[in-house]
């Protein structure tokens, strides 16, 4: 993906996309255009991939960035091979670097990898280098780019352009969350400069460049056109992060009445999955202001954008290395 000039990520191979730092708010912009292009097109997506192989490599579960890289691969005409952790070899201690040379050797294209470990897509990067395209589908706390460009997408569907008068809230286990590192940093580059985060001070990082922190959802939400909330992580969490789910759901939880705190017309998104009860009431989830379900289906449309655009750049560097 396109890099943004003069900054230290210039150094990014412009066919692997590993966060949304090393995109310009044009190139964010222009994404956001052609997934809705594409998702217009309907059954008639051009066969950008088609004779291209792109390799879901998931070590952790998920259910929305899969099976929307999935489809959004057979959709551009390409093919997918879905590597199951559970079954490969992984299983029998073969390591990651081991796993990337077997699966390098079979000559896929794209390399779609989602890792608990942060910094496990810069390496695959580095290991693989030029030659692959390499999607980072979410490591660790550190990143999810394309779930950020969905989110992008989404809010610029709801609310328009006006980037720089965003007020946009994230709301809940913040410490953990690749979604709203890389969401801020989506945000900042199109000129987004209120982002607030609301949560346990224990669920807050010490530092976050580009936001304000808050603990109290009232100090927070007033104001607000968009509400992003987020899962408790327990599987990332220490033992005691959080009070209990009864007092946390108390002070933090997202109900209607809370969300009448923010400006009229406030959206309220998560990226799933969503803990029903637990970070968020059902009467919220699947109200007026609920847009999680459009959030999905741009995953799908902004994911078909970004392998578009790596195997047209994947095509032309082959093209030029003869
Ligand atoms: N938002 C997201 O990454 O969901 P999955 O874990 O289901 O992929």
């Amino acid at each position: 993906m396109n890099a943004t000039a003069g900054k230290p990520q210039d150094r990014a191979l412009p066919t692997h996309l590993l966060d949304l730092d090393t995109l310009a708010a044009k190139d964010i912009l222009g994404l956001c255009d052609r997934a809705v292009q594409l998702r217009d097109t309907g059954s008639q997506a051009p066969a950008a991939l088609q004779g291209m192989s792109v390799i879901n490599l998931f070590f952790e579960g998920s259910t929305r960035t899969r099976s929307s890289f999935q489809l959004a691969t057979e959709r551009l005409g390409g093919r997918v091979l879905n590597f199951d952790v559970a079954t490969s070899s992984t299983s029998k201690g073969e390591t990651l670097l081991d796993t990337l040379k077997t699966l390098a050797a079979m000559s896929p294209d794209i390399f779609v990898v989602r890792h608990g470990t942060s910094g496990a897509a810069n390496f695959v990067s580095q290991v693989l280098g030029e030659g692959f395209g390499i999607v980072n589908a979410g490591d660790g706390w550190h990143a999810h780019p394309t779930q950020g460009l969905a989110d992008i997408l989404t809010i610029r569907e709801q609310l328009g352009d006006d980037w720089a008068q965003r007020r946009v809230v994230i709301l809940g286990d913040i410490l953990h969350s690749r979604t709203a590192r890389s969401l801020v940093k989506g945000l900042s580059s199109l000129g987004t400069r209120d982002i607030r985060t609301v949560g346990p001070r224990t669920l807050q990082p010490a530092r976050f460049e580009g936001v304000t922190m808050h603990s109290a959802v009232e100090d927070a939400l007033p104001g607000a056109d968009v509400v992003m909330a987020l899962r408790l992580q327990r599987e990332r969490m220490q033992r005691h992060s959080i009070p209990s789910q009864r007092e946390y759901f108390e002070l933090w939880g997202v109900t209607p009445e809370r969300l009448d705190l923010a400006a009229p017309g406030a959206i309220l998104m998560h990226p799933g999955p969503i803990g029903r009860g637990g970070d968020l009431a059902s009467a919220a989830a699947d109200g007026p202001a609920s847009r999680i379900i459009e959030q999905v289906a741009n995953g799908v449309a902004m994911r078909m954008a970004v392998l578009e655009r790596i195997a047209g750049l994947l095509a032309r560097q082959r093209k030029k290395g003869g």
